[in-house]
């Protein structure tokens, strides 16, 4: 078992995510879903395991700015930055997309090309832990449905291969758990955990809820959790002895 580091969710995995396995974290946007990787990174890093970001939607810099700002209390990002043993690297979305309007080969191959680029940087660095932030580049660049369920598929082969424990985010339109809708080819990963955002501007509520983990048992409860400076809260109940 590989822990996330955060309490409330290893609580809710029994025990963390197993090792080698991808968990596909998916939610709203604003939902925390890159700052819950970053810490995951964070926390394996710390533990001196070298481990990897792929922002493929934003710019690296911006990453590490925002989870500077929002996890106050890691002091010591730029120093575990400087060390290698957290790796932000990034593919400038507008490069991937670049030529290659969605279906046709080249997009095919801008595909291939960020997986094997991901996979030189795990191979080059020894990452144990990988998160590629966000799978919706790659809704951009393929729509054929066959073509992109092979495209998961080879993603989650080459991870499973290289022997990285990984997260990868998903944007999801709904909130709503009764409308809610996975796409066929998300059941390709091991896991799915989903965040929820609910509730009005003022007053918003966070929820996660985990809907698979092979090889694992999970809780069944959709959980509360908050960002704090110190991390991700997450209130959950097998931790709490409810
Ligand atoms: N300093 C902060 N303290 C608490 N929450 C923050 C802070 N900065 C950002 N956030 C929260 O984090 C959310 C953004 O997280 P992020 O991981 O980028 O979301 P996602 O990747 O799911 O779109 C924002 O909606 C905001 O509510
Ligand atoms: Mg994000």
């Amino acid at each position: 078992m590989v822990k996330t580091g955060i309490e409330g969710l290893d609580a809710m995995l029994f025990g963390g995510i197993v090792e080698g396995n991808q968990m596909m974290l998916a939610g709203g946007p604003g939902a925390g879903k890159t700052l819950l990787s970053f810490e995951f990174l964070y926390r394996s890093a710390k533990m001196g395991v070298t481990s990897v970001l792929f922002a493929l939607e934003e710019d690296p810099q911006r990453v590490i700015a925002n989870a500077k700002e929002a996890f106050s209390d890691f002091k010591d990002i730029d120093q575990l930055i400087k060390n290698k043993k957290l790796i932000i690297d990034g593919e400038d979305p507008a490069t991937v997309l670049h030529s290659s309007t969605s279906g046709d080969n080249s997009s095919q191959y801008e595909f291939g090309k960020v997986v094997s680029d991901i996979e030189s940087t795990i191979v080059a660095t020894g990452a144990k832990r990988v998160v590629i932030d966000s799978l919706s580049v790659f809704d951009m660049l393929i729509n054929d449905p066959v073509s992109y369920r092979r495209a998961m598929l080879a993603l989650v082969s080459n991870l499973r291969r290289l022997g990285v424990t990984s997260i990868l985010t998903a944007e999801m339109s709904t909130p709503e758990r009764s409308k809610l809708r996975f796409r066929t080819e998300y059941f390709v990963f091991d896991g799915i955990l989903i965040m929820y955002e609910k509730g009005e501007a003022e007053k918003r509520m966070l929820a996660m809820e985990v809907i698979k983990t092979r090889g694992s048992k999970h809780s069944f409860v959709t959980t509360p959790y908050e960002i704090t400076p110190q991390g991700f809260s997450v209130l959950s109940a097998e931790e709490l002895g409810l």
